[in-house]
C-alpha cells in the first residue's frame, strides 16, 4: 500500500450473477481508483460488448487493491493481505471469470497453467469458474485473440444457461 494513490475496490453490479476478477491496478487505474480503466479496460469494454453485456451489469474487482510497483506481480502476502476483500467482494456471482493467470491461480487452483486451460469451466465452492487470457496480455499479443473469442462465446452460452438475470 506504500506507493498507492488509490485502493481500488470493485466496480459494477454487486448482484451481479456474473463477476470479473483481474490481477491488481495498473497506472491508471491507481490514478482513478477504479479497475480497468487504462487501456487493457478498453479492451475489456470491448471483449463485454461482444457478449452484449457492459460494466453496469456486471461487477469487476482486483486480487490486489493496490498497484503493486512498477506493474510486478503481486506478492503472496499481498494477496493474502486482500483476500477478505475479495471474499467480501463474492456475494453471489454464479460465474467467475479470471482475467489473467494470476487470477486464476489465486481463485482457481495454485497450479493453473493459462495456456492449457484458459476457457474450461472449474467448480469451485459455490461457483463456477474459467479463466481467459488478461486483456494486457492480448494487447501484447493478438495471436491469442481467437481463442479468447472462443472463450467468450462459452461464457455467453454458459451465462445464458445458470444466470436466470443477466440476460433479461
Ligand atoms: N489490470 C488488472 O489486472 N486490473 C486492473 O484493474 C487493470 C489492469
Amino acid at each position: 500500500s506504500q506507493g498507492r494513490h488509490n485502493v481500488v475496490f470493485g466496480v459494477g453490479d454487486p448482484e451481479s450473477e456474473l463477476m470479473f476478477i483481474g490481477e491488481g491496478p495498473g497506472e491508471q487505474e491507481d490514478l482513478q481508483g477504479e479497475p480497468f480503466v487504462g487501456p487493457a479496460g478498453k479492451l475489456l469494454d470491448d471483449m463485454l460488448e461482444m457478449i452484449d453485456l457492459d460494466r453496469s451489469r456486471v461487477y469487476i474487482a482486483n486480487i490486489v487493491k493496490c498497484r503493486p510497483p512498477h506493474n510486478r506481480d503481486p506478492l503472496n502476502e499481498e494477496q493474502a493481505a486482500c483476500r477478505h476483500w475479495l471474499q467480501r467482494d463474492l456475494i453471489r456471482p454464479k460465474l467467475i471469470v479470471c482475467l489473467g493467470r494470476i487470477a486464476a491461480m489465486a481463485v482457481i487452483k495454485p497450479d493453473f497453467r493459462i495456456t492449457r486451460e484458459h476457457g474450461q469451466w472449474f467448480d469451485i465452492e459455490s461457483a463456477r469458474a474459467m479463466a481467459i487470457y488478461h486483456p494486457s496480455a492480448l494487447l501484447r499479443d493478438i495471436t491469442k485473440r481467437p481463442e479468447t473469442f472462443a472463450d467468450l462465446r462459452s461464457l455467453r452460452s454458459e451465462a445464458k444457461r445458470v444466470c436466470e438475470r443477466l440476460y433479461k
